[in-house]
């Protein structure tokens, strides 16, 4: 009965997508836990793109029956416009095959214009949040005034309450942050066909996904975003308002840590964020463009939900190991080490100095970042496209050194290695 978890190991954007897509081939569920439609993957199938933001990538495989735990937030626009597009590809996305947690909390209207109106104020201390109602949603959750998707099992019953938390959220637009309040009218006329057509989906999913495990079913769960901008464990006040990690895997879907088999950290071969925040080893002009591409693919690094384009540096090996031990990672998978092939220049962040005393470590947490001074070193780089590599050993040497040499400083295998954006350019390893 085991469930593997795959978690994003640097700020997001780490290719889950691709290892999920891999993974699901074997796995009976696959499970998001936490986050919404702040979150994005692209997945390449055939010549079909698919872009998903709340939907398990896992639903690209006829087999899996895929789930929306308790942990996340839904806006139900984006859900329903996820599966109309879904359905439109000739994916099936029936209740047989997708259930949502009724625990999982409803982002509203209100959520959105609130996390418009909260990142205005902060002026230029501002978050660089995706715009989608997180952080609102995340909050009404934790201060017990949230609204559970449960209220679309009988929405006249949460009529009253939903009324009110409009009615709350356009007090505080209007007189604390001087701005338009939302249309209530509309708004409760859409929460009545948003009921109706997300109730098929609803379901008690911490229970069934532990059925599935004690049937000895393989449940994978899928992350979003990365350690980095974990709430409680991230670049804080720079972070996401919910747990992309281990812990958060566990408390999004609802069950406890006997059944975990793999615990897989995603790691690009680079270092990207997007959004404000330090970010040690970030480089600038021509390598960093170099890194980002030009926007022309839609593997280039340029964010899947807002289009921002993402800062680039290079790989953090003091991050990487903070991220395994937050995480406990049995193991990693490297993503994009084909874009790193005919740089000139190629260097590893291997420890930090702060205040002139070197460090492998990151005591202090990531919300010390600012004061880090990245130690970098440089390693031989390699001109071969890595493209159309399928095996370990058809790698270049210096690809395989790079690689050797995170394994080495993070003390744990490198089972599988992307060198492009089809299903089938991923090398595994036993
Ligand atoms: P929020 O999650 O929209 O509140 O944004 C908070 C921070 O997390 C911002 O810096 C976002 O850019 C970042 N963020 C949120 N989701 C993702 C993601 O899926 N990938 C990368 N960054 C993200």
């Amino acid at each position: 009965m085991p469930l593997d978890l795959v978690i994003g190991a640097q700020w997001g954007d780490e290719g889950k997508g691709r290892i999920t897509d891999l993974l699901a081939r074997k796995a009976d569920v696959v499970a998001r836990f936490s986050g919404g439609d702040n979150a994005g993957h692209s997945v390449t199938v055939g010549d079909q793109l698919f872009r998903l933001h709340l939907i398990p990538s896992g639903i690209l495989h006829d087999h899996t029956h895929c789930v929306l735990g308790s942990g996340m937030v839904l806006n139900p626009v984006s859900l329903i416009s996820e599966l109309d597009s879904l359905s439109s590809a000739g994916i099936d996305i029936e209740p047989e095959r997708l259930s949502i947690s009724s625990n999982a909390h409803l982002i509203t209207p209100a959520h959105l214009a609130l996390d418009g109106a909260e990142e205005n104020a902060r002026g230029s201390s501002k978050l660089g949040t995706t715009g989608r109602g997180i952080g609102p949603a995340y909050t009404h959750k934790t201060a017990r005034r949230g609204i559970r998707l449960e209220a679309f099992l009988d929405p006249e019953e949460h009529l009253a309450k939903y009324q009110q938390h409009l009615d709350q959220a356009n007090r505080l637009l209007e007189t604390v942050y001087g701005q338009p309040g939302i249309d209530i009218e509309s708004a409760v006329l859409h929460f009545h066909e948003h009921a109706s057509r997300i109730k098929p989906y609803l379901a008690d999913t911490g229970h069934l996904i532990d059925s599935a495990l004690r049937q000895g079913k393989r449940v994978l769960a899928e992350g979003a975003q990365g350690t980095l901008l974990d709430l409680d464990h991230g670049s804080y006040p720079f972070v996401t308002s919910s747990h992309p990690t281990t812990a958060g895997a566990l408390l999004g879907l609802g069950v406890g840590p006997q059944y975990i088999d793999r615990i897989i950290g995603i790691t690009k071969a680079f270092q990207t964020r997007v959004g404000e925040g330090p970010f040690p080893t970030e480089l600038q002009g021509e390598l960093a463009d170099r890194l980002r591409g030009s926007g022309e693919h839609p593997w280039d690094e340029f964010g899947t939900t807002t289009g921002r384009p993402r800062r680039c540096g290079w790989l953090d090996l003091v991050l990487l190991r903070y991220a395994a031990r937050i995480n406990g990672f049995t193991e990693l998978a490297l993503t994009k080490l084909d874009i790193l092939s005919g740089l000139e220049t190629l260097m590893l962040c291997t420890a930090y100095e702060r205040g002139g005393v070197p460090s492998t470590d990151l005591v202090g947490g990531p919300s010390t970042l600012d004061e880090m001074v990245p130690i970098l070193e440089a390693v031989e780089a390699w001109e071969d496209d890595l493209s159309e590599i399928s095996t370990w050993n058809g790698l270049p040497e210096a690809a395989r050194i790079y690689v050797g040499r995170i394994e080495s400083s993070v003390g744990l295998p490198i089972r599988m290695i992307s060198v492009g954006p089809e299903r089938d350019q991923l090398i595994a390893r036993t």
